[in-house]
């Protein structure tokens, strides 16, 4: 790359609803689902509804959620490159076996369809595309392993998908299921990235009674539903077994970091587990990459200092559509927080930042060939 090339400003977390997704929410009497809605102004609105205790009716929801268009102007307005997008939560997890394998082969070829004819964007002496993807699979009760590696398979061929998203169930009973070893083989081979999202948080019963709309679940319910869910995968040795597996946490690891020497320790002390893992608990933190979308920059300094994590493994996110402005601005609170916060970590060099900003997403995710 040429001294003067342009760098390029990659958001590796961001949704869609694609269109086929959102006609099957709209279909649904049950959540999740969108509904439409008349507002106490008798404006039509349509809401989404995807939490099993959805406060306050849900969200309501726009073109951004599904219009390519409107991604890309979304894009423009903040000065995004490149971005790296996956269907939202809650994926295909409520379908059948059958019902789930078939939409995932469905909507990741019209991801591919939707990144292969977006716009291009170019710097120094390549020109790349200005979308790319992570495909679904159909990570559902009773489905076969066979039809989940047929979706590994489909995804590694199509040529803008450049990982998967995936929730924190497995196929049923978690990502620490003995039963998912032939996928993560799979997903390692074909050098997929796995971004690790969460949707379900923690028992609902711990909020409360109080209406706080939707600042616990997604604060902490989310958060913490990834430590938990990552912390098994580590436990349960997937990283020994598969250690070229990279995986990519949303909300930047959720509590792991700040947890991770006392989960070192607990495992030390614990006559089960001590000699279960080839390592440190520590050691399997510095091999995960993990989103920047902690809106803070001591939160950002935080979760990868000390922990042989490296800036090198963190990258820029926005998790757009969701978090808009509650009154119309220019550019989007979310966004330029998480962009001054990237800015503004203690003892990162200029490299750091636009490594965290777009080179370390070129590399992971092999975009510039
Ligand atoms: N961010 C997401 O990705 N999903 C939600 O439901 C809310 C915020
Ligand atoms: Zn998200």
């Amino acid at each position: 790359m040429s001294a003067t090339a342009k760098k390029l400003l990659v958001d590796i977390h961001t949704h869609v609803y694609l269109p086929r997704y959102a006609s099957l929410l709209r279909s649904r009497s049950s959540v999740p689902k969108i509904c439409s809605v008349t507002t106490s102004d008798g404006t039509p609105q349509e809401r989404l509804l995807i939490l099993n205790h959805e406060p306050s009716g849900g969200r309501p929801v726009g073109p951004q959620y599904w219009d390519r268009e409107e991604k890309l102007k979304f894009m423009d307005r903040h000065g995004i490159d490149v971005s790296i997008v996956s269907t939202a939560n809650p994926w295909l997890d409520f379908l059948s076996a059958p019902d789930a394998q078939t939409l995932a082969s469905e909507l990741n070829n019209d991801l591919e369809q939707y990144c292969s004819t977006s716009p291009r964007t170019s710097s120094g002496n390549y020109s790349i595309k200005r979308l790319y993807g992570f495909g679904l699979l159909p990570l559902v009760p009773e489905i076969t392993t066979s039809a989940v590696l047929d979706t590994v398979n489909q995804i590694a061929q199509l040529p803008h998908l450049r990982g998967l998203i995936m929730g924190t169930k497995g196929i049923g009973k978690g990502l620490d299921d003995a039963a998912l070893d032939p996928v993560w083989d799979a997903i390692e081979k074909a050098q997929l990235v796995v971004f690790l999202h969460p949707h379900y948080g923690v028992n609902a019963e711990v909020w409360g009674e109080v209406n706080n709309g939707h600042v616990l679940p997604l604060a902490l319910g989310f958060p913490f539903e990834t430590t938990i869910a990552a912390t098994r995968v580590i436990l349960s040795g997937v990283l020994d077994r598969f250690p070229s597996l990279r995986l990519l946490l949303a909300h930047s690891g959720g509590a792991l970091p700040a947890l991770s020497s006392r989960l070192a320790s607990c495992i030390d002390h614990d006559p089960i587990v001590a000699s279960r893992l080839k390592h440190d608990a520590r050691y399997y933190l510095g091999k995960l990459y993990l989103d920047a979308v902690a809106y803070g920059p001591e939160e950002l300094g935080f979760a990868i200092l000390n922990r042989s994590i490296g800036s090198k493994r963190m990258l820029f996110g926005t998790d757009h559509p969701f978090f808009p402005p509650l009154t119309s601005t220019e550019k989007w609170k979310s966004v330029v927080e998480n962009l001054e916060a990237i800015d503004r970590v203690q003892g990162w060099s200029r490299e750091d930042i636009d490594g965290v900003c777009g080179a370390n997403a070129l590399a992971l995710f092999n975009l510039t060939q």
